[in-house]
């Protein structure tokens, strides 16, 4: 029993099926569902938060129409083929005193995948542009939406016969049903629209199709938006309304509640908050929902630390706390939270860049600081060191903890150099950046590890090719890191200074600046964002399609938000050559023509990194086993040299 969080850990009950506590895994595409069913991978995955302790498994949010042929890697409910995997899972969680459910949806006009590259009809109420997705929706007809109605009932008949405990209805988020209820996107005249009771009706008659296809000791649910942050989506007051129906009518066991919305980019944003957004961002809606209705209300979005779900629980906001993200960076959340070592837990920090970034490229979720999530196969138990090495990791960035930490867990002797005062390298100037400071989690997760694992860290260190030679460790790890790369070009009369300069205050910067981005990412943007608030006049010159063009859709969004407010002035496809006392020098990447940026006090260099790998070229051939990893091969980000550290520290 948990000392700390007895809120969080006291059980609970609802139609007779008993949770062991409040902690539960909300639904999310792992990506790595297979054909439609949940894969191997993706029961690995599963399997390493279900043994940890929570209370409740969700699946991700099930098609119910089929969709074949889809190469995205979704699970579908749309035919009984789905039984069997969803079967296993059932029982892994029944194994661990855990309720499964399964959430079903349909997208409605958000329409975000295809099918063979080309576009697919998209559906929805009523015929009306969708500003996300730039959809034209062709409106249901009656007949579609009964079809539809019988479609989720037999998707639920499906959870039941799977084995889960329960359904959920994701309304959304803006999907389907959340579309019918919306009056900005449901302006039908018949009696599916036209007033709340009618807009109402295709979740009413989803709920009782869903009841009665499941029976009295199934749970029902829905999961619903408390805000979607946007004028086409739901608000609080339709919500609370919806739920008041939907609680008197006696058709929902619980409600779930989340924030944001599919129907434009502030709303989509808002789905998987990034660090801007404070912690706790649901809790004043779930704890409004749980005023209005008689059943449970869990919520989810934007926790990450069991002290905040004890305070909601035992405030009344919630009955339940969901954490996806929290869970994807720390599969031993619940076990350290129950055994009372919160500070064993690996906070996630809401960069998005792993998880809900990788999904939306195509790839299968992972976490920056814990890159063994999604890998669990290859990763989640490495063997014991045979035979136990002594190892010699330099560089205290991201990488070398993360090598020096895992080695050190398996057995190894592991000693780790940094040159400078502090551990962390380069995340330490991106927590520097304005709305960053939490990416600084990151090193005092890693430090933490380091310190668990026993590494003995030597600070203000520079370790040598001949210190390390006379040391003669069996192993060295190479993690030196990068340094600014300055590009070629005139700038033998302009005022240049470098980004990291900037962001250490260690520039002096005149009031109007120039920043010339290459690398389109969170430094450019971060930057721009510092420069401006101190009072500059900032132009920011990107050599891409976008600012932001390489870090997580959602993360940008909000950048994009933030930029405008401030005045900054944003100019894609600009490729940098020079600058005189007063003029940066550009060149259009497309046209070719030039672009002459005049009046420039400063030009700030954004212009990435270059890797520093003098010390393994010294020491190949020379000690017994070399590892280089992260940026010191090839500057990139943190991610890369968490993983390849990882790979390291799995070989070693
Ligand atoms: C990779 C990913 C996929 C998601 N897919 C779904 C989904 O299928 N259904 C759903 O209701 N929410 C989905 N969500 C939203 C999450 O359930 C959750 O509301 C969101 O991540 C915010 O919670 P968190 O701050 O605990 O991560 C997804 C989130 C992520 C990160
Ligand atoms: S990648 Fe970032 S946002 Fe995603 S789980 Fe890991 S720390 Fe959290």
């Amino acid at each position: 029993m948990s000392r700390l969080f007895p809120t969080l850990f006291s059980p609970f009950e609802i139609r007779g099926r008993r949770f062991r506590n409040r902690l539960f895994l909300p639904a999310h595409g792992t990506g790595y569902a297979e054909g439609g069913r949940v894969g191997e991978r993706g029961l690995a995955y599963y399997r390493a938060r279900v043994e940890s302790g929570i209370a409740l498994l969700m699946t991700e949010a099930q098609q119910v129409v089929p969709r074949e042929g889809q190469k995205y890697p979704q699970l579908s409910a749309a035919d009984d083929g789905c039984i069997p995997a969803l079967r296993e899972l059932a029982r892994l969680c029944a194994e661990h005193d855990c309720r499964f459910f399964g959430q079903l949806y349909h997208e409605g006009r958000a329409q975000a995948h295809s099918l063979d590259g080309s576009r697919d009809v998209a559906l929805a109420p009523s015929a009306l542009p969708d500003e996300r997705f730039h959809t034209m929706p062709r409106a249901l007809t009656v007949a579609m939406i009964e079809d539809l109605v019988g479609r989720f009932a037999a998707g639920a008949r499906r959870m039941r016969e799977a084995g889960c405990d329960g359904v959920e209805i994701l309304v959304g988020m803006g999907y389907l049903h959340a579309q019918f209820l919306s009056p900005r996107t449901n302006v039908r005249s018949d009696a599916w629209g036209g007033s709340p009771e009618g807009r109402l009706r295709f979740l009413r008659e989803t709920l009782a199709a869903v009841r009665e296809a499941t029976g009295d000791d199934f749970i029902v649910g829905i999961r619903i938006a408390g805000e979607e942050f946007d004028p086409d989506g739901l608000d609080l007051e339709v919500t609370l309304d919806t739920c008041r129906r939907l609680d008197r009518g006696g058709l929902v066991d619980y409600v779930n509640v989340c924030a944001g919305g599919t129907h434009g980019l502030v709303g989509a944003s808002n789905i998987v908050p990034p660090m801007f957004v404070d912690t706790g961002l649901v809790l004043p809606w779930a704890e409004a929902v749980r005023r209005a209705v008689s059943v449970p209300v869990f919520a989810a979005g934007r926790i990450n630390q069991p002290h905040e779900a004890e305070r909601a629980l035992a405030g009344d906001q919630a009955d339940m706390i969901g954490m996806v993200r929290a869970l994807i960076a720390d599969p031993e959340f619940a076990r350290k939270a129950e055994q009372d070592r919160p500070d064993d837990i690996r906070a996630c920090i809401a960069c998005n860049q792993a998880c809900i970034g990788h999904r939306r490229q195509g790839f299968g979720v992972s976490c920056i600081q814990y890159p063994e999530t999604g890998r669990e196969l290859e990763y989640a138990h490495l063997r014991s060191a045979e035979p136990r090495k002594r190892v010699a990791v330099v560089g205290g960035g991201p990488g070398g903890m993360k090598v020096a930490a895992v080695a050190a867990e398996r057995g190894h002797e592991v000693t780790l150099y940094e040159r400078a005062a502090r551990l962390g390298g380069q995340a330490l100037l991106a927590q520097a950046l304005p709305g960053r400071a939490e990416f600084g989690g990151l090193v005092t997760n890693l430090e933490n590890e380091v310190r668990r694992h026993g590494v003995a860290v030597r600070r203000n260190t520079e370790a040598t090719a001949a210190m390390l030679l006379a040391d003669a460790p069996d192993a060295v790890v190479v993690a030196t890191g990068a340094l600014p790369y300055r590009p070629p070009g005139d700038f033998a009369e302009a005022h240049v200074v470098t980004a990291w300069e900037v962001i250490e205050s260690r520039a002096n910067v005149g009031g109007s600046v120039l920043i010339a981005d290459w690398r389109c990412d969170w430094i450019g943007l971060g930057l721009a964002e510092k420069l401006a608030t101190e009072g500059c006049a900032v132009r920011l010159c990107v050599n891409g399609e976008m600012a932001g063009e390489t870090i997580p859709a959602y993360v940008r969004y909000q950048w994009a938000g933030r930029l405008h407010r401030l005045g900054v002035q944003v100019m894609p496809y600009l490729r940098l050559f020079g600058a005189d006392r007063d003029t940066v020098y550009l060149q259009h990447t497309m046209s070719g023509d030039p672009v002459l940026c005049e009046d420039v006090d400063t030009l700030v260099l954004a212009c990435g990194h270059q890797a520093q790998l003098e010390l393994h070229e010294a020491l190949e051939g020379k000690v017994p086993e070399l590892h280089a990893i992260g940026d010191c091969l090839s500057p990139r980000t943190a991610e890369e040299a968490v993983l390849e550290g990882l790979k390291v520290a799995a070989l070693i």
